[in-house]
């Protein structure tokens, strides 16, 4: 259990030395074969209409009301969503996702016990960002690389995600001048890195191969969906 206090080093995602990188060896229960023409790029065949305003809303001066609501929040969604969307298909964006948040970590590295504020304020647009970032990936790119047949990998990415919340619950518990704060940080970065490693340079590299250019395509758009519901 990890002690909030920042006592110890107590959050220990699997990376202990000399394990850098080891995955468990891949427990794939099935081929993938046998799900193939029914698994995730079969669900949404239809046009996506997810975007669209019922038109009863629009009936009547309150429904109005309520509609431009509705078009002005789906205005600022789309606006943050956006720079994801700007970076091609699913892969680019979240290389560029992971780029945005090791930016936000390079900020909280340059602070100092004096901080506190800063400290608070850069710790809840890390957690935004990852927030975002790991719903997609757990809604979308890990149950992907399920069906493709690789359930070892897509399991141990889920569980580094576990860590990485835990890292954010227990930075947030503990007080902002602590001089053990940052050493915390630091930790919590090299366990991104490293995630990010098995990511971009090796399980991400597979599935993006494995999968023809229209099945690439349907996850770029399965995930921009899921960004756009907490983005
Ligand atoms: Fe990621």
């Amino acid at each position: 259990m990890p002690e909030f206090q920042g006592q110890s080093a107590t959050v220990d995602a699997g990376f202990g030395a000399g394990t850098a990188g080891a995955r468990p060896t891949t427990t794939v229960i099935d081929d993938g074969s046998a799900g193939r023409g029914r698994g995730l790029f079969d669900f949404g065949r239809g046009q996506d209409t997810g975007g669209a305003v019922p038109t009863g809303m629009l009936l009547g001066a309150a429904a109005v009301g309520i509609g431009i609501g509705l078009l002005a929040n789906m205005g600022r969604k789309a606006a943050v969503q956006g720079a994801s969307l700007m970076q091609g298909d699913w892969f680019d964006a979240l290389r560029a996702e992971h780029r945005a948040a090791l930016a936000i970590f390079d900020q909280i590295e340059k602070t100092t016990p004096a901080d506190t504020g800063k400290r608070s304020t850069l710790l809840a647009a890390l957690k935004n960002a990852l927030q975002k970032h790991a719903f997609q990936e757990e809604n979308v790119i890990y149950p992907s690389i399920r069906e493709a047949g690789e359930r070892g990998d897509a399991d141990q990415l889920d569980h580094e995600h576990a860590y990485v919340k835990t890292y954010l619950l227990e930075l947030e518990m503990m007080g902002k001048s602590d001089p053990r704060w940052l050493t915390r940080v630091r930790e919590f970065r090299d366990l991104i890195e490293k995630h990010v490693h098995e990511e971009e340079d090796e399980i991400y590299p597979a599935l993006r191969a494995k999968l023809s250019d229209a099945e690439n395509k349907k996850l770029t758009a399965l995930m921009n969906k899921e960004g756009l519901k907490l983005a």
